[in-house]
């Protein structure tokens, strides 16, 4: 179908279905440009709760979907493609959680929500990396456990002076994971009037040549500081980025930063979603209510 006949459709089936599509900022431009919702995780987890339709369709990866059924039970959440999946997400088990509280038993869990239901059940408190430094540092805990990025979990410390123990031991994104000094180097020498923006998910190395470490949300809210940055995150967020603010000018730090996960939903996807209602998003009722006090903790303490 053409892409005009495919958004035409979708805006059919959308009013059909009393439906909201809701998109991550990581998404294909195709996808962000028909959303009617679009945003970091934070910010999708909160527009979740008070969400005015029966239907989600959540254009984002499966933790982003599961968080808004977690907070919507009775609403129909759809995820257009089955492959669209957090690597770093998965990275973090049950069994992970479970074999560091034994060994901490007093340190609370703080889960980023880039991780499953599954592992949230257990947290004490989610965050994202809009909140992360904000939520641990009001924590009554010196020692906090905490997955399942590394990197996020370092720049925590950082900014809070707590002791992080991070499950599982290596997760991280690999995505941001391939910044390195040499883009930076090459940054500098291509722009040198720009600034860096860098998402926490970046190596330790990289955060310290920052100009702002900042969530996607954040990138989007401080962008109007300076008039040129280079970018360190999904390379979709250089779309979002420029088509909000035309007059300023963003780089991306690399071209090959794509998100694998976040690119396997396309508008023939959307389409199909809300035309056959798939895929639907389901979270076991024990789960989700576990997993709803820890994401509620958070949208109280951010
Ligand atoms: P944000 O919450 O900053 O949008 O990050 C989500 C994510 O998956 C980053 O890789
Ligand atoms: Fe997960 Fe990384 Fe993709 Fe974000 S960019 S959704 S952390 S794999």
């Amino acid at each position: 179908m053409e892409k005009e006949k495919l958004i035409e459709e979708i805006t059919r089936l959308k009013k059909e279905r009393n439906a909201i599509i809701m998109a991550h900022n990581y998404q294909l431009p195709e996808v962000q440009d028909i959303a009617d919702f679009l945003g970091d995780s934070l910010e999708l987890a909160r527009k979740a709760v008070n969400v005015d339709a029966d239907v989600i369709v959540f254009a984002g990866v499966d933790f982003m979907a599961e968080t808004a059924k977690i907070l919507n039970p009775e609403k129909t959440v759809l995820i257009p493609a089955r492959g669209a999946t957090c690597a770093m997400a998965n990275m973090l088990t049950v069994k992970h959680i479970l074999e560091a509280k034994k060994e901490y038993p007093d340190a609370p869990v703080v889960l980023y929500v880039n991780s499953t239901a599954e592992t949230k059940a257990l947290a004490d408190v989610t965050v994202t990396s809009a909140n992360a430094a904000k939520v641990v540092s009001k924590l009554d805990s010196d020692v906090v456990i905490f997955g399942p990025d590394k990197n996020l979990g370092h720049y925590v410390a950082k900014m809070t002076g707590k002791k992080i123990i991070p499950v599982p031991p290596n997760g991280h994104c690999y995505v941001h994971r391939k910044f390195t000094l040499e883009d930076v180097e090459r940054a500098r020498k291509l722009y040198p009037n720009a600034k860096l923006m860098v998402h926490p998910e970046c190596e330790p190395e990289v955060q310290e040549q920052a100009d702002i470490i900042v969530s996607t949300g954040g990138m989007i809210k401080r962008a109007p500081e300076w008039n040129e940055w280079v970018v360190f995150t999904e390379r979709e967020m250089v779309y979002r980025l420029q088509k909000l603010y035309p007059n300023i000018k963003f780089h991306p730090a690399r071209e090959d930063a794509t998100c694998i996960g976040m690119k396997a939903i396309t508008l023939q996807h959307v389409y199909e979603s809300l035309r056959d209602m798939k895929y639907r998003v389901e979270v076991p009722k024990e789960t989700a209510e576990k997993a709803r006090k820890a994401i509620e903790r958070m949208l109280e303490m951010s």
